[in-house]
């Protein structure tokens, strides 16, 4: 009986995920930062079951890490996956908020300041809603690179993290309960680094040993921020997401990513002018060597791939000495990288 029992237990259900689902949609967009899906969809489920909590955002996430790991791309990604457009979100660069005056900009002068009409209020109700979909109720609101904001970007933050609301220069207020706010900083970046990583240069992006186990490197992360904002703003954080540095392998499915959208560009664009294309495992490593570093992890190799293999294949289209049907190859020798013909 017990053999019978447990054989039953040992049978696990076959769940076969959905491709459609919010999970499977963002994991083919974002490479390597599942902690960073498994956070953030139940945000999203417990407001579309209407079970948020009101008068508060549906919720804030600070997401830390090195540069290049996919902070940015998080929210594009889900600003794809529920609206269909990554430019579907509501984005302040917080790079352009620097001085007290700027941060004026998002909440726009009062009734007879001096430019009270030419400042139109970046974060306004209108904005929030356009920011939208048929599909989903759900604006995502960026604030990235926070780091960079100066300290009044801060407490007016604190407002709309505590209580959903914004009020404008002219007296109105904005209404964020139906928003998931996104902090990104690079605080801790560094030490992050240290922790996965000791040695510096490309062998550095392939870790030796399993990174350093998440509690530590979060910890890290949330001593910086700490060190950075008022208790009060950090206890209106919902979630810290530490970004870990991409190994080699998410490298390559990042690189896979950006040679299948130059794919689908060719054959959207071009038409019956459409042609195939390849890289070598050579050309491969270049692109890699070249495209990442420690620095600015995985941030330059779309640049990589542009100017290595997009835009000479494009000066080859632009001579007409590309045949309808053909492939062309993307290689590399010493160093170099060469594109090969094949008819
Ligand atoms: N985890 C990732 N998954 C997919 N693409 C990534 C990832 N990390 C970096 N990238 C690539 O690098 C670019 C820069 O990443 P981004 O999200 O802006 O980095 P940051 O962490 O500095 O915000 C992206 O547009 C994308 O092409
Ligand atoms: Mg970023």
């Amino acid at each position: 009986m017990r053999s019978q029992n447990n054989s039953v237990r040992s049978k696990r259900p076959q769940f076969t995920e959905d491709p459609d689902s919010l999970s499977a949609q963002l994991r083919k967009r974002l490479v390597g930062q599942p902690e960073a899906i498994e956070t953030i969809i139940p945000f999203v489920q417990m407001h579309q079951a209407g079970l948020a909590p009101e008068g508060r955002p549906i919720g804030v996430a600070m997401l830390l890490g090195p540069t290049g790991t996919g902070k940015t791309r998080t929210v594009e990604a889900l600003a794809e996956a529920l609206h269909g457009s990554s430019k579907n979100m509501l984005k302040v660069d917080c790079g352009e908020f620097q001085m007290e005056h700027e941060v004026a900009k998002l909440i726009g002068a009062p009734p007879g300041y001096l430019g009270h009409r030419e400042t139109q209020p970046m974060l306004t109700q209108a904005k929030l809603n356009s920011a939208t979909s048929d599909n989903c109720d759900v604006s995502l609101v960026l604030f990235d690179e926070i780091e960079k904001a100066a300290p009044s970007m801060t407490r007016l933050l604190l407002g709309i993290l505590d209580k959903a609301t914004l009020r404008l220069g002219d007296n109105s207020t904005v209404n964020f309960e139906n928003t998931l706010i996104f902090l990104t900083s690079n605080l801790g970046a560094a030490a992050i680094n240290r922790i996965n990583k000791p040695d510096f240069g490309f062998e550095a992006m392939v870790p030796r040993e399993p990174l350093e186990d998440g509690s530590k490197v979060q910890s890290v992360g949330m001593a910086a921020v700490k060190r950075k904002f008022s208790p009060e703003f950090v206890n209106r954080i919902d979630s810290v997401i530490t970004y870990k540095p991409l190994d080699r392998a998410a490298c390559e499915s990042i690189l896979e990513h950006i040679f299948a959208n130059f794919a689908r560009m060719i054959q959207t664009r071009l038409g019956l002018r459409a042609f195939k294309l390849q890289c070598t495992p050579a050309g491969r490593n270049l692109l890699l060597d070249v495209g990442v570093s420690v620095e600015f992890g995985a941030r330059e190799l779309k640049r990589t791939v542009q100017r290595n293999f997009i835009q000479p294949v494009a000066a080859l289209v632009a001579q007409n000495k590309v045949p309808p049907g053909s492939t062309v190859i993307l290689d590399a020798k010493g160093g170099e990288f060469t594109i090969l013909l094949r008819h």
